[in-house]
């Protein structure tokens, strides 16, 4: 293990001598900007240094999503057991402090290495599934109502302590089956336990602490004595006496009388400050509280992308069991790791406009707030269904509610728990909704418990334009109905578009740097399903539509050498932006645009006017075909090559490629061609889980990622026809028959991924990494 302070790192390996910068040198995670915001603080490190040695802490710093999620999905390798460490060591004073209370924390689960963990998590995971929580929502829903009564004639409320503090611990005391009487001895200790674990106390402030600490776990452990008394009560740290009772090797006695502390910090503050996160950020956003207030269904994505930008957990921890590599980093065994959630959650590299609080963002879900695989926090179920109660009753009786001015985010100065100690809010009781309308009190909303359903995040637009692009094609221009600017978009990306039952995707094709439009252009396809001809015929200036998006998962990788862009008719779309793009940042590139006829070709004047020099044109009629073998010989090393058009191309292409270094060929599809899932047709399978340590059963009549869905699983998915990407997981073993059209020939033969939501295992059984 290295010594608090001292550089770890063998100098020999680095070419600079000593690898700590002054930036890292000088990062503070207990005072200036990290408290403040800590995602926004690491900007630097993910862009120069994402994985750094601090001296301050003696921690290697983790700041990138893609590694940020690589440490939490190797467990073993990356061993959880200093979750719950205290980051600075207690004076022996204070030990005795603790010593007097009997104060023995051990493993619990979030600390707890294999295979103890994954045996005692299966036991006691049973009260968190989806469909066990649903009846814990009349509780929260009744409590939001009474708190508010409260203080809703009042006209204003410290948010915290007057709602958010509260209920969180009366929902975690009577999920885990606490009775009342204990609640209340419970109440004051939290603000100890988090500047315990997490905090930098003063020598001093640390034997105040530890005496709180030490109440607490005597508080704790008494209760946990009384309810083990008569363990016939109904709750989650009933159901755990009693498999103490059953299996006492897996829920050992040292687990129960920790976890009886650990969880009430796990479920109560967590989700508080999460709580009180989010309120602030869309109390800060007026126009994001706005749609919420006109559109309930958006609450669960807003829960998300709070608990993305806004997270409660900012960073967790690690400590390397061996030699190892992150983000190409040297890591010795015994090095600690500070993996910063909160920075990973706003990665470029992973999220499009990552600054921004965009409540339409439908994969938020995708945050590393709960964590990740084999220990990702079992309560994230009941944490979203709280904060969704607390906002769909907030929105509807308090729409007129407002931040105080002037305040600033006061947190508890720590690594990894952030929240406001207070939020001030005001409002005009005379202006409440249920004065005039009492019945407003009864449209109360649900969701179903889970991750958002997708279908629902949709934003409104209004149709400004509508013109004929070329024969067939139609460009429908769109823009936010209050006339708000949208979402940057890149190269690449695109929108879904849909109206009632009617949902297609369409590439982004109008000038970027326009922020108050959309532009999509529309091949009519009479031989198609009808999206394209509803689009067509019905579709004028001043209709609503809705939109899903932007989304890109056809992304332009700028630093290529060179770039040989082949568009096929409509497949102009997405391949125009991309032209756009680098003929803008000066790389060099090659157009190349396939179609049967001039006027049937979109965009073809712009194409010409502003890539001609780029642009090589091939026109059926005019017998000047592309001939893919010449256009693709000799391509440079570092070429990259992107193909959108008719499957018949990118087939040719496909097949061309088949000799090509990985990941050369990039190729967007419009259909998969593959119908529904046939029960007829279909075996059903065994899907063992890797990271989560699970094995399910995926259903002939269902597809692996509704099966993953069902087991709590929070697979991201977006076209759920494999199209897009989104859903990939990765295979250990067992063949895939593969059904998705989003991979080449090549990486299907490497059978080492597959898109969920319509691949499915060849024989009878497949293993994940997920
Ligand atoms: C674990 C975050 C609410 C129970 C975790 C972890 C994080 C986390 C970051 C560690 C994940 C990992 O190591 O991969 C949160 C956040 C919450 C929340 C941000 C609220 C917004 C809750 C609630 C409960 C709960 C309400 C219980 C009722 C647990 C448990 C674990 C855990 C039992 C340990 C799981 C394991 O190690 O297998 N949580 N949590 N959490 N959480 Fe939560
Ligand atoms: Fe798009 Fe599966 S969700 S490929």
């Amino acid at each position: 293990m290295t010594d608090q302070g001292a550089c770890p790192a063998d100098h020999g390996l680095s070419p600079t001598g000593c690898p700590i910068s002054a930036r890292a040198a000088a990062f503070d995670p207990f005072k200036g900007d990290y408290q403040v915001d800590p995602g926004d603080a690491l900007r630097w490190a993910r862009e120069q240094e994402p994985v750094f040695y601090s001296p301050e802490l003696g921690y290697w710093v983790v700041t990138r999503y893609e590694d940020v999620k690589a440490v939490f999905r190797d467990n073993i390798l990356f061993s959880p057991s200093i979750a719950l460490e205290k980051i600075t060591p207690a004076p022996p004073e204070a030990l005795e402090i603790l010593k007097k209370y009997d104060f023995n924390m051990q493993r619990t689960m979030v600390n707890e290495d294999e295979p103890q963990h994954m045996e005692r998590r299966r036991l006691l995971m049973d009260a968190f599934l989806p469909d066990k929580l649903a009846k814990h929502e009349p509780m929260v829903r009744r409590l939001t109502r009474s708190y508010m009564d409260r203080f809703i004639d009042r006209g204003h409320a410290d948010l915290v302590s007057d709602i958010f503090y509260e209920i969180p611990l009366t929902v975690a005391l009577h999920f885990l089956g606490v009775p009342d009487e204990g609640a209340e001895e419970l109440r004051q200790f939290a603000v100890a336990h988090t500047l315990n674990t997490w905090g930098r106390p003063t020598p001093e402030e640390q034997l105040e602490i530890s005496e709180n600490v030490g109440r607490f776990w005597k508080t704790a452990n008494d209760i946990l004595d009384r309810m083990r008394a008569d363990p016939t009560g109904e709750g989650w740290m009933y159901d755990t006496i009693r498999m103490h009772n059953e299996h006492p090797e897996a829920v050992p006695e040292s687990y129960l009388r920790s976890m009886m502390m650990a969880i009430l910090a796990a479920a109560h503050e967590t989700t508080s400050n999460a709580t009180s996160n989010a309120f602030w950020t869309l109390l800060n956003d007026r126009p994001a509280w706005e749609d919420l207030v006109a559109n309930p269904a958006l609450i669960p994505s807003a829960v998300e992308e709070c608990l993305r930008v806004a997270g409660s957990i900012v960073a967790w921890r690690r400590i390397a069991t061996d030699d190892t590599e992150v983000g190409g980093v040297k890591i010795p065994e015994g090095g600690k790791l500070l993996i910063v959630q909160a920075s990973a959650n706003k990665d470029r590299r992973h999220w499009e406009n990552p600054d921004e609080v965009d409540i339409y963002r439908d994969n938020a879900a995708e945050h590393m707030s709960f964590g990740y695989g084999a220990h990702q926090c079992m309560g994230k179920n009941i944490a979203r269904m709280e904060m969704r109660v607390f906002l769909e009753e907030f929105t509807r009786r308090l729409p007129h509610m407002r931040l105080v001015p002037g305040q600033t985010f006061r947190n508890l100065p720590n690594t990894s728990f952030r929240g406001p100690q207070s939020l001030e809010v005001e409002w005009s009781p005379q202006d409440n909704p249920e004065r005039r309308d009492p019945a407003i009190l009864d449209r109360t909303v649900s969701f179903p418990i889970g991750a958002p359903r997708k279908d629902d995040i949709l934003r409104q637009m209004t149709v400004t334009d509508v013109r004929e692009e070329a024969e067939g094609v139609r460009r429908i221009t769109l823009a936010d109905p209050r006339g708000r600017d949208l979402p940057r978009w890149s190269p690449g990306a695109h929108i879904d578009l849909v109206s009632g039952d009617i949902r297609r995707k369409y590439s982004l094709c109008g000038e970027r740097a326009d922020a108050g439009h959309y532009t999509v252009c529309i091949l009519r396809e009479d031989a198609g399903k009808g999206g394209s001809r509803y689009f067509h015929e019905h579709v004028k200036p001043g209709d609503t539509l809705h939109i899903a998006g932007p989304k890109n998962h056809f992304r332009l990788d700028e630093e290529a050498a060179e770039h040989i862009l082949i568009a096929g008719g409509i497949g102009i779309t997405p391949i125009l932006a991309m032209a756009d793009r680098l003929k803008e940042a000066g790389t060099p590139y090659v157009l190349h645009y396939c179609g049967s006829i001039r006027g049937r070709m979109a965009f073809l004047g712009r194409a010409m006017r502003d890539h001609g020099a780029a642009l090589s044109l091939h026109v059926g009629e005019e017998g000047t075909r592309l001939d893919l073998d010449a256009a693709l010989a000799d391509l440079p090393p570092g070429a990259q090559v992107y193909a959108c058009g008719p499957e018949r191309l990118l087939n040719a292409l496909e097949d061309m490629a088949e000799g090509w270094p990985e990941g050369m060929l990039h190729i967007e599809h419009f259909t998969t061609g593959a119908g529904g899932l046939d029960p007829e047709k279909e075996h059903s399978f065994e899907a063992v889980l890797r990271d989560s340590d699970l094995t399910l059963t995926v259903r002939n009549d269902q597809t692996l990622l509704d099966a993953l869905t069902a087991a709590g699983v929070d697979v991201p998915c977006d076209c759920n026809e494999g199209l897009c990407g989104t859903c990939e997981v990765g295979v250990l073993d067992g063949e895939v028959d593969h059904r998705d059209k989003v991979l080449s020939r090549a990486e299907r033969g490497a059978n080492d991924r597959m898109m969920a939501c319509s691949s499915r295992a060849k024989g009878g059984r497949i293993v994940l990494a997920v």
